[in-house]
């Protein structure tokens, strides 16, 4: 009788022979036709279990080597397939790799966004802690313990978004100074970057914008303190040729209280139909912290002292970039934001 295990291994050289070695698909086809799960070795195998018990041991012995010649065959002859066909796909096409390649479309940092991350770095750097604050503010925290009284014209109907009698939507950064003090204890100093709300709508007011407020309470702070740090800030903001100054002026939480202009960014200084012939362009207000502020959140105003000041970020955009209007920051046209 013929050895089953010497014809099964005759059959696959010789099928393997007339296999082609550059095609792996060939190759694993004949794989299937003896170890897949209907394989010639595999039904071998199968017939084990009908088997005498002292039989067993020789067949076993002999298929399992069978399988072992054919596995490694079909192991060696699959690594040749696919190195040949590897090497025909490099031959059919080459690539001319000194062509310039597809443009990737970079986008870019919001110029409002981009602002936002910076002051916040530089107040990091100085060591304020940042605040986010909220939206929607009573009016404690919107007015009343900031030291304005129910007579100011900033709480006017046609100034703020009421929700309610005494909520609304914040028209400054400043309660963040509220809720801050009435949670920390000083020494402290902090900034809150935030939108705000106002009713209000030109070239240069927008119904919603943002503002950064700042707030550092110790002993000992005086104005000076406070405008060096400012006149450091608009350098950083603006380069180291802008011109600074302080101008007196009245804030409710604040005494005494200043607007800081900064040399206009489209004349240097020389006067021009944007700063109307000033020559200089508002950033911002600030001033020392009112007693009564500090009062009204329980710190004691004659151990401690500070000052506080508030900015528009879409105004320092404009200047920072010549915008001429400030809706172009929040209108969304990649025309406008492309340019960035
Ligand atoms: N809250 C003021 C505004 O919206 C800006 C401001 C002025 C903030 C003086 C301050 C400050 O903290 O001290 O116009």
């Amino acid at each position: 009788m013929t050895n089953p295990f010497e014809l099964i291994k005759s059959q696959f050289v010789a099928e393997l022979a007339t296999t082609s070695l550059s095609d792996t698909a060939a190759v694993d086809a004949l794989r299937v036709k003896f170890l897949g799960k209907k394989g010639l070795v595999t039904e071998l195998m199968k017939q084990m279990g009908g088997l005498a018990a002292e039989e067993r041991p020789a067949f076993g012995k002999l298929v399992n080597v069978l399988k072992a010649e054919v596995d490694q065959a079909i192991e060696v002859a699959l690594a040749t397939a696919r190195e040949a066909e590897l090497e025909q796909k490099l031959n059919s096409g080459w690539v001319d790799i000194s062509l310039p390649g597809d443009g990737i479309g970079a986008g870019s940092l919001h110029p409002l966004y981009e602002i936002r991350e910076e002051i916040v770095d530089f107040f990091m750097g100085m060591g304020f802690h940042v605040e986010s604050g909220r939206d929607v503010e009573t009016d404690w925290y919107n007015f009343e313990a900031l030291n304005t009284p129910p007579d100011h014209p900033s709480r006017d109907m046609q100034d703020t978004f009421y929700l309610d009698k005494k909520v609304m939507l914040r028209t400054h950064t400043s309660g963040t100074q509220i809720h801050y003090m009435e949670t920390h204890k000083p020494p402290f100093r902090m900034i809150a970057p935030g939108h705000v709300f106002r009713v209000d709508s030109d070239a240069t007011h927008a119904p919603m914008f943002q503002q950064v407020e700042g707030l550092v309470v110790d002993r000992g702070i005086t104005f000076a303190h406070l405008k060096g740090l400012l006149f450091l800030w608009a350098k950083r903001l603006f380069g180291n040729e802008v011109k600074m100054r302080f101008r007196p002026s009245f804030f409710p939480f604040t005494e005494p209280s200043a607007e800081m202009d900064i040399s206009c960014v489209f004349c240097s200084g020389a006067g021009c139909r944007r700063c109307k012939h000033t020559g200089w362009m508002e950033i911002g207000g600030c001033g020392c912290v009112d007693p009564n502020v500090l009062k009204n959140v329980g710190i004691d105003g004659e151990e401690f002292t500070g000052f506080a000041f508030g900015f528009g970020l879409d105004r320092i955009a404009m200047l920072r970039h010549q915008v001429p209007e400030i809706g172009l920051l929040t209108a969304n046209d990649q025309r406008f934001l492309r340019q960035f």
